[in-house]
């Protein structure tokens, strides 16, 4: 499946743009016409990248430099997409990471930075946002939520549930927004190929798990794009993460719990 409409004029906002499945959003887009709209900690490989894409879809590429764990993080974007004036008709709202450890092993500083960019920054992102699009008719959301979602509660520690509250507030606001032309997908990957399980510090276990089980950040960009374009709200790119998601909802809630924690015995 392609993406059926050139993006010509529009502009995309991706958060976690330096790396991984960010990266891949920013090319995908950028390919086919959008403008950009990079955001990220890591400034130079953002300045990098806009640079890279300009010279190659001769788009307009702007970076903003910023830290999506302090609370005024996503206010911040806002104001510099106003200063740059770009229209953000597209929000990819994409950088993540996990903690490795357990509840009492981890600070709180950990914990919150955690909910902060994954959940806070997510729905206040899409809160700003989304009433300009509504007004302008057009929206496309794309929220990355993760294979996780439908699991059992796995061993590190909150992000089972925040991916699950990611998927919940992108159903519900795909549900209130799509009369107006916004559209919300939840993407959900399984393993993908990113710095993603470097920066979790479980790269020596992942790479055990046969090849089958992985996607590669392109793959998952494309599934993620064609899927809000096409107004799907929930989307699990590949058969095999389709079909763990689908079973895993059928489980009575006894076993989840008790899958969930022989995962916990095994870490
Ligand atoms: N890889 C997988 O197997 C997988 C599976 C399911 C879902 N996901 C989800 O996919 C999303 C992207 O992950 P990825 O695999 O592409 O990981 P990645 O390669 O590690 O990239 C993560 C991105 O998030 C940014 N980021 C992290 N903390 C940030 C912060 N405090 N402020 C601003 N930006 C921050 C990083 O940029 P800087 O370090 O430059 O700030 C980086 O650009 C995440 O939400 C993840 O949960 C990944």
């Amino acid at each position: 499946m392609s993406v059926p409409v050139s993006l010509a004029g529009r502009t995309a906002l991706v958060t976690g743009a330096s790396a991984g499945i960010g990266e891949a959003f920013a090319r995908l887009l950028a390919s086919q016409g959008a403008n950009v709209f990079l955001v990220a900690r890591r400034e130079e490989r953002l300045r990098m990248l806009a640079n890279e894409l300009e010279q190659e879809f001769g788009i307009r590429a702007e970076v903003c430099a910023v830290d999506l764990s302090r609370p005024g993080a996503a206010a911040e974007i806002v104001a510099a997409a106003e200063r740059m004036r770009l229209d953000v008709d597209i929000l990819v709202n994409n950088a993540g990471f996990a903690a490795s450890k357990n509840f009492l092993n981890s600070d709180w500083a950990e914990l919150n930075a955690e909910m902060q960019v994954m959940m806070t920054a997510v729905t206040e992102l899409m809160h700003r946002f989304a009433p300009a699009m509504k007004e302008r008719g057009y929206g496309r959301i794309i929220n990355l939520a993760s294979l996780a979602a439908f699991a059992p509660t796995a061993p590190s520690m909150l992000y089972t549930g925040i991916k699950a509250f990611v998927l919940n507030v992108s159903e519900a606001v795909d549900m209130e927004l799509k009369p107006h032309g916004v559209f919300v997908t939840a993407l959900c990957p399984g393993f993908t190929w990113s710095e993603f399980h470097d920066v979790q510090g479980t790269r020596e276990l992942t790479d055990k798990l046969p090849d089958f089980m992985w996607h590669d950040a392109a793959t998952v960009a494309r599934a993620g794009l064609d899927a809000v374009m096409a107004g799907q709200p929930v989307c699990v790119p590949g058969v095999v993460n389709k079909t763990l998601a689908f079973t895993s909802r059928l489980l009575p809630e006894r076993m989840r719990y008790m899958l969930g924690r022989a995962g916990r015995m095994v870490e």
